[in-house]
C-alpha cells in the first residue's frame, strides 16, 4: 500500500504529507512517560557517553538531518565535540552513520574505514537489512515507511527526531538537563500534530512558488538550529525545482552575499523564535535597507514584527522546542520545492541525473 500515491499526484506529494504519521511511527515504542527507549542502542549507551568524540556521516540530505541533530546532541552529549563529515575516525570515537536507503556507496565506504579503526559504528537507516544496517555494530531504524520520491522528504524529519531521541537517551544519565530533556520530550509526544498544522500551509506556499517560477536563484539564510533546514531547503530547491538556490549561513551575508541582493534576487530569510532570533531580525533589516525580495520564515504571530508594513512576503508556523524546530521549518521548504517543480513543468520524482541512491563510488 505504501508504494502507490493514493491521492496524490506525486510520491514527493505524498510523503511531505505523511509526515505525521511517519514522525509517529518513527516515536512509536520509544517514548515512555519521561524517558526514551531506544532498543538498538541500550547495550551501547555508556560506551556513546565516554566516547572522546561522536561523528557523524552522511550524504545529501542525511547529512544534513545530521547538521540539524548536532545543536542538541552537543548539548546533552559529554563528548569532547561532534565533528561532520571529515576528519580520521579513531577507536575512542563513535561514528554515527546517517543513511535513509542504507546503501550509500560513499557512507558505505566511511563505515569500512570506521570499523577497520576500532570505532563503535552505529547505523540510523530506514531501510532494514540493508548493507548499514548489517555490518554497524547496533543502531536504529527510522522507520518512516518505504521513501519513494528520489528527494528524501519524511526520512529527513524522523532521521531528525531519532538523532534528537538518541541525544535524550546519552544524556539520561544527568540530574542537571531533567526539566531541559523532559520538555523535549513532551515537545515529541506533540509534534506529530504541529507538522499536521504546517502542512496547512499548503496553498499559500502554492501562491509562493507562483510568485517565483521565473527566478533564476533562490537564497535561503539560516542559523543555529536552522542553519541545516536552510542547506536542506535549498537543496530541495536545486534537486527538484532544477533552480539554483543556496543554503547560507546568515552571519557570512555581510561578508559576500550581501553583493547579490537587489529587488529581483528573492530571499527566504529563517527567523523563527530561538536564541538566534534578535540577529535573524538584523539580517532582515539589512536585507530590507537594500530593497531584497525578501521572504520571511517567523513562529506564529510575529509578522508585523519581523516584516513591518507588510514590506515582504512571510510564512509564519507553529513555534516548538528549538531543537524541533527544524522538523517544523523544513515543510514549508519542502512544499514549495514540490510546487515550484510542478509548476516549472519537471519531473517531481525521478529528478533529472539524480538517483534514489547511489550505490557507485
Ligand atoms: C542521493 C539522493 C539524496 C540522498 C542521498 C543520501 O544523493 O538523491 O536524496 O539524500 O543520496 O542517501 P541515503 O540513502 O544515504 O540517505
Amino acid at each position: 500500500e505504501q508504494i502507490k500515491k493514493g491521492n496524490y499526484d506525486h510520491f514527493m506529494q505524498k510523503e511531505i504529507h505523511e509526515q505525521p504519521h511517519s514522525l509517529t511511527t518513527t516515536m512509536r515504542g520509544r517514548l515512555k512517560d519521561k524517558s526514551v527507549i531506544l532498543g538498538g542502542l541500550k547495550d551501547h549507551l555508556k560506551t556513546i557517553r565516554h566516547s572522546r568524540r561522536v561523528v557523524f556521516i552522511g550524504c545529501g540530505t542525511s547529512y544534513n538531518a545530521a547538521l540539524a541533530a548536532r545543536p542538541f546532541l552537543e548539548e546533552l552529549s559529554d563528548c569532547e565535540r561532534l565533528a561532520g563529515q571529515e576528519g580520521p575516525i579513531y577507536r575512542e570515537d563513535t561514528a554515527v552513520f546517517v543513511s535513509q536507503s542504507g546503501e550509500t556507496a560513499d557512507t558505505l565506504l566511511a563505515l569500512d574505514y570506521a570499523l577497520e579503526n576500532g570505532a563503535l559504528c552505529v547505523g540510523i537507516t530506514n531501510t532494514v537489512g540493508s548493507a548499514l544496517a548489517r555490518k554497524t555494530h547496533c543502531g536504529v531504524h527510522i522507520n518512516a515507511g518505504c521513501e519513494i520520491g528520489v528527494a528524501s522528504t519524511k526520512a529527513y524529519t524522523s532521521q531528525i527526531v531519532v538523532m534528537t531521541m538518541m541525544a535524550l537517551a546519552i544524556g539520561d544519565d544527568r540530574i542537571s538537563n531533567q526539566a531541559r530533556r523532559e520538555s523535549i520530550i513532551d515537545g515529541l509526544y506533540k509534534l506529530p500534530s504541529v507538522v499536521g498544522e504546517v502542512l496547512k500551509l499548503d496553498g499559500q506556499i502554492n501562491d509562493l512558488a507562483k510568485s517565483l517560477i521565473d527566478a533564476q536563484s533562490l537564497l535561503v539564510f539560516g542559523r543555529g538550529y536552522n542553519y541545516a533546514t536552510a542547506l536542506e531547503g535549498a537543496l530541495k530547491v536545486k534537486e527538484v525545482a532544477l533552480m539554483h538556490s543556496e543554503g547560507m549561513l546568515a552571519g557570512e551575508m555581510k561578508h559576500g552575499p550581501l553583493a547579490l541582493v537587489d529587488e529581483t534576487l528573492p530571499i527566504i530569510v529563517i527567523a523563527t523564535r530561538d536564541s538566534c532570533f534578535s540577529k535573524q531580525q538584523s539580517v532582515i533589516q539589512q536585507l530590507r535597507a537594500r530593497k531584497g525580495r525578501l521572504v520571511v520564515m517567523c513562529s506564529e504571530g510575529d509578522a508585523s514584527l519581523v516584516c513591518p508594513g507588510g514590506s515582504c512576503r512571510v510564512i509564519e508556523v507553529p513555534q516548538v522546542a528549538d531543537c524541533l524546530q527544524p522538523v517544523i521549518n523544513i515543510i514549508p521548504l519542502q512544499l514549495l520545492a514540490y510546487h515550484l517543480t510542478v509548476l516549472r513543468g519537471f519531473d517531481v520524482d525521478q529528478p533529472r541525473n539524480l538517483a534514489k541512491s547511489v550505490t557507485t563510488l
